[in-house]
């Protein structure tokens, strides 16, 4: 099956984000609307080992889909590895990350180092194309940087020559880390050299922002990241947004039942305080009842104090 059938018209797609985008944080953003959901990475070594970690991220419900497992790593060899092994845990598709830029995975060649090497990464990508069944996807950035011309456009042209089925390009160099503006022209002008679906990312913040990136791109889908973590709702607004209807506000019942959800989800797959703490990331989903409700919540370490502050609305 190809990338573009999990691809319904004008898809919103959840970016995949360490440490966030979760089993339970995926329910909540496709129960919102999000068309396609993205694992947090996972690195080769750790897919290949097994690890606690490996597992917990790789693991798919059977109603979490479409959802692409991602990995990283810098050795094409275990990455072909471990893409063996993550094709048999029933991903929509493979996506290698290429555009990680921290210094510590990036310095030794995985995420965003194989833009220092794009002769490397595409021949990573052939063998990996090659071997594995499930398309393969890539996501990565613009260049290393600071680059004049940046690599993406010729890399594009070449990652679909060798096998890769769709391409998410996050619109920054590597040098910018998450500061400064992304350049989506970029996904445009690669968009336009290829016709494998072209993925744009990168500060598409707000409905109105998906339907301008939608029409200055001209991309197969957008990609949503930290805009989600404080209002998972976007995607329903995107998708109002773009089918011109009005765009609806959660209610303050939705926000509590939301972060409800999260919270009982994580305490539950997790040691309870331990997820009722990361929890907390998404506190900003309460919108205005979080400065009334923050305060208890900070107080509450278990996942019955928690639900109990959510539950608790003041008569007068
Ligand atoms: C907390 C956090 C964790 C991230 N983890 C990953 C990851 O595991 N894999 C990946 O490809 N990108 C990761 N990213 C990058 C995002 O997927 C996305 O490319 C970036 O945040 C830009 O999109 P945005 O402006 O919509 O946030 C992460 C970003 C954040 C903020």
């Amino acid at each position: 099956m190809s990338v573009a059938s999990f691809l319904e018209p004008l898809p919103v797609v959840l970016a995949p984000m360490e440490d966030v985008t979760d089993a339970p944080f995926r329910r909540i953003c496709r129960s919102l609307g999000a068309s396609l959901c993205v694992t947090e990475f996972i690195a080769a070594e750790q897919v290949i080992a097994r690890s606690k970690l490996a597992v917990r991220r790789s693991t798919l419900a059977v109603d979490d889909q479409p959802t692409a497992i991602q990995i990283y790593g810098g050795d094409p060899e275990l990455l072909l590895t471990a893409a063996r092994i993550a094709e048999t845990l029933g991903p929509a598709f493979i996506d290698i990350n290429c555009g990680c830029w921290i210094p510590a995975i990036a310095k030794r060649g995985a995420g965003a180092g194989w833009l220092r090497d794009p002769n490397a990464m595409v021949e990573m990508a052939r063998r990996i194309s090659a071997a594995v069944s499930l398309p393969i996807t890539v996501k990565t950035r613009i260049g290393w940087g600071p680059e004049s011309h940046m690599p993406i456009v010729d890399l594009a042209r070449r990652l679909e020559d060798v096998g890769i089925q769709a391409l998410t390009i996050h619109c920054r160099t590597a040098a910018m880390g998450h500061t400064g503006a992304a350049d989506w022209s970029w996904a445009r002008r690669a968009r336009e050299v290829v016709s494998i679906p072209v993925i744009v990312n990168g500060d598409i913040r707000t409905a109105a922002d998906v339907v301008r990136a939608f029409a200055e791109t001209g991309c197969a889908a957008v990609m949503i990241g930290r805009a989600a973590i404080d209002h998972p709702w976007i995607f329903r607004e995107a998708r109002a947004a773009l089918a011109g209807q009005p765009i609806v506000p959660p209610t303050d019942a939705e926000r509590r039942a939301v972060y409800r959800a999260m919270v009982e989800a994580n305490a539950v797959a997790r040691p309870e305080h331990v997820g009722v703490a990361m929890t907390r990331r998404h506190l900003k989903v309460l919108g205005p009842l979080l400065s009334q409700l923050r305060p208890e919540l900070l107080r509450s370490p278990s996942l019955a104090e928690t639900v109990a502050v959510l539950d608790f609305e003041p008569t007068n």
